[in-house]
């Protein structure tokens, strides 16, 4: 399993600036938190693993005792780190490590692992890293996309064509996660979806956001996926219109049985 399935080439560390610019255009993280809150309450110690910048984070930070936010790329952490700063929030821990390389010692009543398995080159290894650090009523919320979503579909598409050799992967969708707790000794999971928007003002936005669709020479793509992409992104032609995408990620709750 390899990384592939997300809207950035390149590692996080440097694409932080473009990723602040994506949170402003869809409703995601908003969508995930809203979902998750419906689930869960008041917590002692929560997980927060490819914290990214950290709003998941902070938002778990009103809501726990505790969190502790996992996160490999120097430039994310310093985004983090100024947002605790700015809020006030004292009580989030720092671990600046991939999460395969992370120790950390004890159980957590909450683990949020959002759109970071990606980077995970063995799911199943750290699905089961994640699993065995949950207390007995704990939940983990894996945050994938959703399977049979157009928009992922197209993504997938869109990155088999232009590099085959690296996209050879298995799809990063919730059955993924599904079969691989299924052969979790005591453990039982369910799957949610979640809709979400994208917007942005112009094409000339969505370029600046999501610069990989479209720094691809051309020839690299047949002519069906730059029809796909045509039609995603409403007539690439016609700049100053507002362009939305409509996609689904999933939530898989793991719990014990
Ligand atoms: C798509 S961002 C998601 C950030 C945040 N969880 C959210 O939902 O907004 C993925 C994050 O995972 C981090 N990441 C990459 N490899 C990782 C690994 N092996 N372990 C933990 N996090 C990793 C990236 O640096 C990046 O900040």
């Amino acid at each position: 399993m390899i990384a592939m399935a997300t809207i950035f080439h390149g590692t996080y560390g440097e694409n932080d600036a473009i990723f602040e610019k994506f949170k402003e255009c869809t409703d995601e993280t908003s969508t995930i938190i809203k979902h998750i809150a419906s689930i869960i309450g008041h917590g002692h110690r929560a997980l927060d693993i490819g914290s990214g910048s950290g709003d998941i984070a902070i938002w778990l930070s009103c809501w726990n005792d505790s969190v502790i936010a996992v996160e490999p790329e120097r430039k994310m952490l310093d985004r983090l780190r100024e947002k605790m700063a700015s809020l006030g929030i004292d009580n989030v821990a720092i671990i600046p490590k991939a999460w395969e390389n992370a120790k950390i010692a004890g159980s957590f009543d909450t683990i949020i692992c959002s759109h970071a398995m990606y980077f995970m080159k063995d799911w199943e290894t750290s699905l089961r890293k994640m699993v065995a650090m949950l207390d007995d009523h704990g939940k983990a919320f894996i945050i994938v996309h959703a399977d049979d979503d157009p928009f992922t579909n197209f993504l997938t598409r869109f990155e088999q064509e232009i590099d085959p050799i690296k996209a050879r992967h298995d799809p990063h969708v919730a059955s993924v996660v599904m079969a691989i707790v299924s052969r979790i000794p005591g453990m039982t999971a369910r799957v949610d979806e979640i809709p979400a928007i994208m917007r942005f003002a112009s094409i000339g936005a969505a370029i600046d956001v999501c610069p990989f669709f479209f720094e691809c020479s051309p020839g690299s793509i047949t002519r069906d996926v730059k029809a796909e992409l045509e039609s995603w992104f409403d007539a690439l032609d016609h700049d100053g219109r507002e362009i939305v995408l409509r996609y689904k990620n999933a939530a898989v709750t793991i719990q014990k049985k």
